[in-house]
């Protein structure tokens, strides 16, 4: 199974400019779902992981402090001339997940959407996501998950192999790993395709 931070970076440089064509439409409703699950607050210091090129920021409020990274610098070159098309004022930089450049504490809330199920160690990024946040902060997840009462079948793991290394792996299982990240999930709704696409809000206690 070829699912490395080298070719993540590498094959969504290739995606970039494909991207919104295939994501944008698909997503939409996902995306704003899990978005309006958050309680937002004026001047809220917000984080989006993996924010790929910048889909989230129309669904986001205006009166927020808005960071955003990701892995591959030409996502975030196309984010930037979304928030500039936009009008909106978004700090954006090529960043690792697993290895999050902010202090300790540091963000209101932190959004990863459809990044959980391509990173090759999500656990990793959800131990960065927690210590960035302050106490009481939210994690906004959309994403693909398996269904957490059962693992994944023989059949799943087979396609698996491909999906996870050309789009997104499709056996996680996201309360495991939030919950062994140290969050507490408050909401957790599917949002599309049955349940295989799910919106979670969930906390550091
Ligand atoms: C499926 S796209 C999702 C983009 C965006 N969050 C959205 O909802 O449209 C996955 C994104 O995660 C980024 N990515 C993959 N591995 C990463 C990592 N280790 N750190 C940061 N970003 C990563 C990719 O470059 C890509 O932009």
């Amino acid at each position: 199974m070829i699912n490395t931070t080298g070719w993540n970076r590498l094959r969504y440089t290739l995606y970039a400019p494909l991207y919104d064509t295939v994501a944008e439409r698909a997503f939409r409703r996902p995306r704003r779902l899990a978005l309006e699950q958050v309680h937002w607050q004026p001047g809220m210091r917000v984080l989006l992981v993996g924010a790929g090129t910048g889909l989230d920021l129309p669904w986001l409020p205006r009166d927020v402090e808005i960071h955003a990274t990701d892995l591959a610098p030409a996502m975030v070159k196309r984010l930037v001339q979304r928030a500039e098309a936009l009008g909106m004022d978004v700090q954006a930089e090529p960043m690792d997940a697993e290895r999050l450049d902010f202090p300790d504490g540091y963000f209101d809330v932190v959004v990863m959407h459809l990044i959980l199920a391509v990173m090759p160690d999500p656990a990793q990024g959800l131990a960065e996501a927690r210590r960035v946040l302050k106490p009481g902060g939210q994690l906004c997840v959309m994403d693909k998950f398996q269904a957490d009462d059962r693992p994944s079948g023989p059949l799943r793991r087979g396609f698996n192999a491909v999906t996870s290394a050309i789009a997104t792996d499709i056996t996680r299982q996201a309360r495991p790993l939030l919950e062994g990240a140290g969050f507490v999930i408050e909401q957790d709704t599917p949002v599309l395709m049955g349940s295989l696409v799910r919106a979670l809000l969930a906390r550091r206690p």
